[in-house]
């Protein structure tokens, strides 16, 4: 495994949609242990395969339990909606407040390539949409209601 360079706003990559992905690779896998590493390097609460310059619908999602990796990722349903502040590891010290889904229901193809439902709700409904988001090119600070400084809470 490595730490891959995560790209930082302003780099074009992060701005293009990405292609799906028909085979999962032994290039794929090894993709998705760099992004696993590199996420937890970065103590992120998610990665998106563009942030490591990468234009291929993967992203992993951890909200605290646990990384889950998500391939051609589809949101299914969408219900309620949060407005609460998020960051992005490719804008560093940048927080805003984003309304999103409360719940979101997901459909996505684990690394074996079996299809997978996720039902998420608040935190993590959040950051399923952030990185799907990733996978077309738009970024958290596209949808900013409100930008805040979080600097001072520690975060
Ligand atoms: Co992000």
């Amino acid at each position: 495994m490595a730490i891959r360079t995560i790209v930082k706003k302003g780099d074009e990559t992060l701005r293009k949609r990405s292609r799906e992905v028909t085979e999962i690779t032994p290039k794929i896998l090894q993709l998705l242990d760099d992004m696993k590493e590199t996420l937890e390097d970065a103590n992120g609460a998610g990665l998106a395969a563009p942030q490591v310059g990468v234009l291929r619908r993967i992203a992993l999602v951890n909200a605290g339990d646990g990384v889950l990796e998500i391939i051609n990722p589809v949101i299914l349903e969408m219900e309620g909606e949060q407005i609460e502040a998020e960051g992005c590891l490719s804008i560093p010290g940048v927080y805003g407040e984003v309304k999103r889904p409360m719940r979101v229901v997901v459909e996505a193809l684990d690394r074996e390539g079996v299809k997978q439902r996720y039902d998420a709700t608040e935190f993590k409904a959040r950051a399923f949409c952030h990185e799907i988001d990733h996978l077309d090119g738009i970024l958290f600070e596209d949808k900013v209601i409100r930008f805040v400084d979080l600097e001072d809470e520690g975060e």
